[in-house]
C-alpha cells in the first residue's frame, strides 16, 4: 500500500492525510476482493523498517491501526472474514497488541476470505523466525536435518496456513519488493501500478486481476506443456 505520503504531499497536505485516506482504499479493496471471490488478501501495513520514520508519523500510524481495528472488526466479522495479523507483534504497545489479539480471536472461526495484515513484518524476519523454530525442533530431535524441505519451511512461516502468493500488487510506481513476503512470492505474478494507494479501489483491483488471469503461469515448464 505505497504512496500515501506522496499522494498527500501532492495536495499540500501532511503525510498522515494520505494514511487516513489509505484506510478508505483498504475498505474498497477488501470489498472488491470479496466480490471477486479472492480467498486471501494480504496488506503490507507496516514493515520492520518503518520504525525508522519520524516518531510523530509512527505514533499517528499506531493510533490509526488502533482506530481501524476498533471500528472495522465487527464489520469484518459480520462478513465472515477471518483477520490475521502477521509480523512481530511484540514491539507494539500493550493496547494495540490487545486489540490485535481481540480482532484475531473474534474472527478466528470465520470461513470466508482471509485478510492478513502484515504489521512490523519483514520477509527476512519471517524466514529467520521459521529457521529458529526448525532449529529448536532439530535440537530437541523432534526433527532430523534430513526432514528439512521446502514444505517444512513453508509450514513454519507466518503465512503457513494459506496458499503461496498468486498476485502481488505494488502501488505508487516503485518496482521493488521491499522485504515483503519473500519466500511466498517465488512464483507470484508481480503487478506494478503507478497510482498511489489512496487512489486504489475496485476498478484498479479489477484491472490487476484482469491482467493476472491473462498471464501464462508456467512454473518452470514450457508453454507447450502448459497448453
Ligand atoms: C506506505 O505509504 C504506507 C504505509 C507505511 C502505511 C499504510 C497504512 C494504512 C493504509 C493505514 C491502515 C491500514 C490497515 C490495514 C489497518 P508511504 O507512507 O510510504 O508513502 P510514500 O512512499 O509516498 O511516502
Amino acid at each position: 500500500m505505497d504512496g500515501n505520503g506522496r499522494w498527500a504531499k501532492a495536495q499540500g497536505k501532511p503525510r498522515i492525510f494520505g494514511h487516513k485516506n489509505g484506510v478508505e482504499a483498504v475498505r474498497k479493496t477488501i470489498s472488491a476482493a470479496a466480490k471477486l471471490g479472492i480467498s486471501v488478501v494480504t496488506l503490507f501495513a507496516f514493515s520492520s523498517e518503518n520504525w525508522r520514520r519520524p516518531e510523530e508519523e509512527v505514533a499517528v500510524l499506531m493510533g490509526l491501526f488502533v482506530t481501524v481495528l476498533s471500528t472495522e472488526v465487527k464489520k469484518l466479522h459480520k462478513n465472515n472474514f477471518c483477520l490475521r495479523i502477521i509480523g512481530d507483534k511484540s514491539r507494539f504497545n500493550e493496547n494495540l497488541q490487545k486489540k490485535m489479539a481481540q480482532a484475531e480471536q473474534m474472527t478466528a472461526m470465520n470461513t470466508g476470505m482471509v485478510i492478513n495484515i502484515a504489521a512490523n513484518y519483514g520477509g527476512k524476519w519471517d524466514i529467520t523466525e521459521a529457521m529458529k523454530k526448525i532449529a529448536i525442533k532439530v535440537q530437541s530431535e523432534e526433527l532430523q536435518p534430513s526432514d528439512i524441505d521446502e514444505n517444512l519451511i513453508t509450514n513454519h512461516l507466518a503465512t503457513s496456513n494459506i496458499p503461496e502468493v498468486d498476485l502481488l500488487i505494488r502501488t505508487s510506481g516503485e518496482c521493488r519488493i521491499s522485504n515483503f513476503v519473500l519466500w511466498q512470492l517465488a512464483y507470484a505474478e508481480i503487478y506494478f501500478i503507478p497510482i498511489c494507494w489512496p487512489d486504489f479501489g475496485e476498478d484498479s483491483l479489477i484491472e490487476a486481476v484482469t491482467w493476472f488471469v491473462d498471464r501464462e503461469r508456467r512454473f518452470g515448464c514450457t508453454d507447450e506443456q502448459i497448453s
